[in-house]
């Protein structure tokens, strides 16, 4: 029987009901565990920096909702560097999005290169020269990007990048599994901070990457066991508890956005505004097509920096703050973590308050923020 997205989020992972046990067991705290005195018994735990129960059944939970094996990091840079660090050689080239996750391009710059490996940057949308396809070992997406918003056709991507023998690794942050299926979509791996809307509370820092390729996800948890990179049980264990909500929260942050939208396009000093669910952005009809579900995260410019922060100053409810897809209406001028985007430029991450305080908060900060002009 094949549920819908909801009722896969309530489940996943949590083990057959046995009479008088909770629904989804507590953390286990443990660094080593009992040994079998004759010596470790394969799959038996023994040192909790290879494995541990709750990761195991987060990973379970994962694995159901991206359609893969999944294997849980301690963030998404932790989940990000271990693909790039584990399966790239000196030799090798690696593509990475030009407008994606600035840290993961900084990353790859200045660890990467002094391998030598050698690092292209290439926008989302492309173009992908054919040329620059067939000196590639691994192509790293990010669609929808952050915090531009564009999209990369990601099927067709696939098929010319495996005709020359490379892999596609997306990350798929904003989108979360139930936004867009990576793995379906034909890509080798999927990667994601679940700091953002997998788990959406803004209360911790994990990540995880998925692939159906066992020879892969072997060498992504040897790499964890060797590099430490598991997660901690607490974090996991919470981040399994806020799975049961992700239908819930994603689709009201979708809603809300579409509302959030419409009220932006209507402002004088809201420019360049994008959200791949929106029929008028370039994103919309590979969205459509690729995409389950369109996130929160919405992008626009106000007329300066100064402009940008009086806004953000004015504001009641919607908070100033780095990350995205939480429960909370959250705004970042992205410029000041020093990525190449213009000053007013602000990267709204709508959440699950109710729509009309939140269009009512965005309006009175805009009128307050003009009226300083
Ligand atoms: C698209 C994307 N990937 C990866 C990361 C890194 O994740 P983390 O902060 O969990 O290490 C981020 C963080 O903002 C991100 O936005």
């Amino acid at each position: 029987m094949s549920h819908r997205d909801a009722t896969r989020c309530v489940h996943a992972g949590l083990p057959a009901p046995v009479p008088g046990q909770p629904f989804l067991p507590g953390p286990v705290f443990a660094a080593p565990y009992h040994l079998n005195p004759e010596g470790h018994r394969p799959g038996d735990d023994g040192y909790g920096r290879t494995d541990n129960a709750t990761v195991r059944r987060f990973e379970a939970a994962l694995g159901e909702l991206e359609g893969g094996e999944a294997v849980a990091f301690a963030s998404g840079m932790a989940a990000i560097s271990a693909v790039l660090l584990s399966l790239l050689r000196p030799g090798d080239t690696l593509i990475i999005p030009e407008d994606g996750y600035y840290l993961a391009r900084r990353f790859a710059e200045q660890n990467l290169t002094e391998r030598g490996i050698t690092v292209r940057s290439i926008p989302t949308a492309g173009p992908y020269p054919e040329a620059v396809l067939a000196e590639a070992r691994l192509i790293l997406l990010e669609s929808p990007a952050n915090p531009g918003l564009d999209v990369c056709d990601i099927p067709a991507l696939v098929e010319r990048a495996h005709r020359h023998g490379a892999w596609v690794v997306v990350d798929n942050t904003t989108a979360t599994p139930l936004g867009q299926q990576p793995l379906e979509l034909g890509a080798d791996l999927t990667v994601a901070s679940d700091t953002k809307a997998l788990t959406g509370h803004s209360d911790l820092i994990l990540g995880h990457v998925a692939g159906r390729d066992p020879q892969l996800i072997a060498r992504l948890r040897e790499w964890r066991t060797t590099t430490g990179a598991i997660p901690g049980p607490f974090e996991t264990w919470l981040a399994h508890r806020s799975l049961g909500t992700l239908e819930l929260r994603l689709s009201r942050q979708s809603d809300n956005a579409a509302r959030v939208v419409e009220a932006l396009a209507a402002r004088p000093e809201v420019t360049r505004l994008r959200w791949p669910g929106r029929p008028e952005d370039p994103a919309y009809p590979i969205a459509q097509r690729q995409m389950r579900r369109i996130p929160g995260v919405v992008t626009f410019e106000l007329p300066s920096e100064a402009y940008a922060t009086r806004f953000l100053r004015a504001c009641r409810l919607v908070t100033a703050a780095t990350s995205f897809g939480g429960l909370h209406t959250t705004a970042d001028r992205r410029a000041q973590w020093g990525e190449e985007v213009p000053g007013g430029l602000i990267r709204l991450s709508v959440g699950c308050e109710d729509p009309h305080d939140l269009i009512t908060d965005l309006n009175d900060a805009f009128d307050t923020a003009s009226r300083q002009s």
